[in-house]
């Protein structure tokens, strides 16, 4: 016996923080980058996951509330009203931790959809979906659904907190650049810096949260139309919101205006910001340029990405 399941990476095109606030976004699986979790038969419950440097057997009797795989097990064999199965489940991730690409949900999702399966019941992605949710809260805090929702659907979304997704039709493929300042930084401190801020200025923080949905909406429009000439200045006008929302930062800019300077259309951090990974969108005739430009500008990790129909599919 053995089953093995995985999930992508993800990245938020546009709308990043604004969501906490209800505003929507727009993010989008990277299918080429996955983690797997693969279940083997085994004496007792444990899983290994090397990347986390991590072996352990789970005692679900303990609720166990403040780590992520543990309270994932959990969730899987509450939801199912199941005992653990003697089988040895190895996650592997290819996803960079703490860097926006949703390296936690990914695992999440993958463990659970593994378990589902050991278990003869295969999670639906509605099922899936809400154990992740609870999941990202030990990541988050206050997470908006947005990471766990695009990584377990696997297709572009349209989302707006507490109402149904909208999948996205991507009109005509455009390649992003993906690069990696290797900063770690916790979204839960970016998110509760900003709720901050919310609190201290709501008027001044509510204008610039209007401009993002503003901006979220204008770029579904341009995506699901193919108008792409029109995204990369949307995605600088996003990336100004979030410097307001004091979640960039110098090396976040300073990659942003290297894209822009090696031809990107537009650039902007992704995800929680203050490190992490900034993303330029690129033609297929520009992408090296860019992807050079920010390796020598000292982005540890460079990778390009299309976005495409086959990624609705
Ligand atoms: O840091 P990431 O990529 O997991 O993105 C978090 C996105 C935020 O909007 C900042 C937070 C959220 O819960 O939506």
């Amino acid at each position: 016996m053995s089953f093995t399941s995985s999930a992508p990476a993800k990245i938020i095109l546009f709308g990043e923080h604004a969501v906490v606030y209800d505003k929507p976004a727009i993010a989008v699986p990277v299918s080429s980058l996955r983690a797997t979790a693969s279940a083997e038969e085994s004496n007792i419950f444990q899983i290994i996951a090397k990347d986390l440097d991590r072996v352990f057997p789970i005692d679900i009797r303990s609720q166990v509330v403040d780590d992520a795989l543990a309270l994932t097990v959990y969730l899987v064999l509450q939801h199912l009203k199941l005992a653990p199965p003697p089988v040895s489940i190895t996650i592997q991730s290819q996803i960079p931790l703490a860097s926006g690409l949703g390296s936690g949900a990914a695992v999440s999702t993958a463990l659970a959809r593994a378990l589902g399966k050991v278990l003869g019941h295969e999670l639906s992605d509605f099922e899936l979906n809400q154990i992740v949710y609870e999941v990202e809260k030990i990541h988050h805090g206050t997470p908006s659904g947005i990471d766990n929702t695009v990584i377990v659907y696997e297709k572009p979304i349209y989302f707006i907190r507490s109402k149904p997704i909208e999948i996205i039709d991507i009109a005509k493929a455009f390649p992003l650049v993906i690069a990696d300042t290797g900063q770690q930084a916790s979204t839960r401190i970016s998110v509760g810096d900003v709720r901050k801020l919310y609190e201290n200025t709501p008027n001044e923080i509510q204008l610039i949260l209007d401009e993002i949905g503003q901006i979220v909406e204008q770029a579904r429009e341009v995506i699901e139309t193919g108008a792409l000439e029109r995204l990369g200045p949307l995605m600088l006008r996003n990336h100004a919101c979030l410097q307001q929302l004091t979640v960039s930062s110098s090396q976040l800019d300073h990659l942003v205006q290297v894209a822009i300077d090696a031809g990107a259309l537009g650039a902007k951090l992704s995800g929680g910001g203050r490190g992490g990974n900034m993303i330029a969108l690129a033609t297929f005739d520009t992408i090296n340029a860019i992807e050079d430009a920010l390796h020598h500008a000292g982005a540890v990790r460079v990778f390009t990405t299309v976005v495409d129909k086959q990624q609705v599919g």
